[in-house]
């Protein structure tokens, strides 16, 4: 804080619920964008320059330059369980804390990650489109969208974090066989609980009937799905990302649901979002979403409420309870 007895100074980059905006005033001076707006670097840079805090979604990129002209930043509090848009190596060095909001949205997620597995496996959306074209003329056994099973399949994740244990919880109850591959392995009481098997990442790609991609995005995973991993997939196979764009080659998935080399994906999360590659929208095997997978309002709420709480406790000289660095 610059001044002993002043309310600190926090930047909100982003709209959030307005009755949380006005909790948060009563303790900060607030400068907000209930508007939305999208900010460039420097308007998100001249914004944060004078405060002792602010709080960030996951679209807002926190680099180097703008911690240098943030004298007084303690922390950045992301509303968000990832934080590659945070530079994390330049946080450490100036000492400015990170926190992102765990665990709120675990459930909610894996819920999300779930349904879209289930959508593109059994072809939902594709279903409705034809549907709504006036193709469903009669009942028919064979001529109507024939999809791929969910119960007793196996399914592989990859990134065995909170969430991906939470979506292994729920394949249990569909009979699946779930195998993971993650850079750590898991105890051999939680692999019990999840009832999840370790494999590599090539065993994963190849026997896996469904794969669903939930690691946290950093340099070394970019692109970390390509054509070569898309090529090493049974060509009866369902992609799902709820992870980051960026770790999937969006190109050669496009290529590979072209040319039927896999079956389906379901894709929440975009390389370059919110634009989304024409080639994947041309597709009729593919489950587009906005980026929406922790978007309930309940959760939405809660990972607000722990973001201001972060950024408050790092403000007043506390261990957030979500530290990062
Ligand atoms: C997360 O929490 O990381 C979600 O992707 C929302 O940004």
């Amino acid at each position: 804080m610059s001044q002993a007895n002043k309310k600190p100074k926090i930047l909100v980059a982003r709209a959030i619920f307005p009755d949380l905006l006005a909790k948060l005033e009563q303790v900060a001076e607030v400068q907000s964008n209930q508007a939305d707006a999208i900010w460039s670097s420097a308007e998100i840079k001249a914004a944060m320059m004078d405060k002792d805090g602010a709080i960030v979604t996951g679209s807002e990129k926190v680099d180097a330059d703008m911690l240098d002209a943030s004298p007084n930043l303690k922390i950045v509090s992301n509303i968000a369980v990832g934080y590659n848009n945070l530079d994390m190596p330049a946080f450490k060095a100036r000492q400015v804390m990170a926190t992102n909001t765990p665990d709120v949205l675990t459930e909610t997620t894996a819920d999300f990650g779930f349904t879209l597995l289930m959508a593109t496996a059994r072809r939902v959306t594709e279903s409705e489109h034809w549907l709504r074209a006036g193709h469903w003329k009669k009942f028919s056994i064979c001529d109507t969208p024939l999809a791929m099973d969910i119960h007793h399949s196996t399914l592989g994740i990859m990134g065995m974090g909170r969430i991906g244990q939470a979506i292994a919880r729920r394949a249990l109850g569909f009979g699946m066989k779930v195998r993971y591959y993650n850079r750590s392995r898991l105890s051999t009481e939680l692999e019990k609980e999840c009832g999840a098997t370790y494999v590599d990442r090539e065993t994963l790609l190849k026997e896996s009937d469904h794969i669903i991609l939930v690691m946290p995005y950093t340099p070394e995973n970019h692109h970390l799905f390509g054509e070569k991993e898309l090529a090493m997939m049974k060509p009866t196979a369902t992609l799902v990302n709820i992870a980051r764009g960026g770790i999937v080659d969006e190109l050669a998935l496009a290529k590979a649901l072209k040319e039927k080399r896999i079956f389906a994906a379901g894709i929440d999360v975009f390389e370059g979002e919110p634009a989304v590659r024409p080639e994947l929208l041309e597709l009729k095997n593919i489950v587009l979403a906005p980026h929406i997978a922790s978007a309930t309002e309940k959760t939405r709420r809660a990972m607000i409420e722990l973001a201001i709480e972060n950024c408050l406790a790092g403000i007043a000289g506390k261990t957030p309870p979500n530290l990062l660095s």
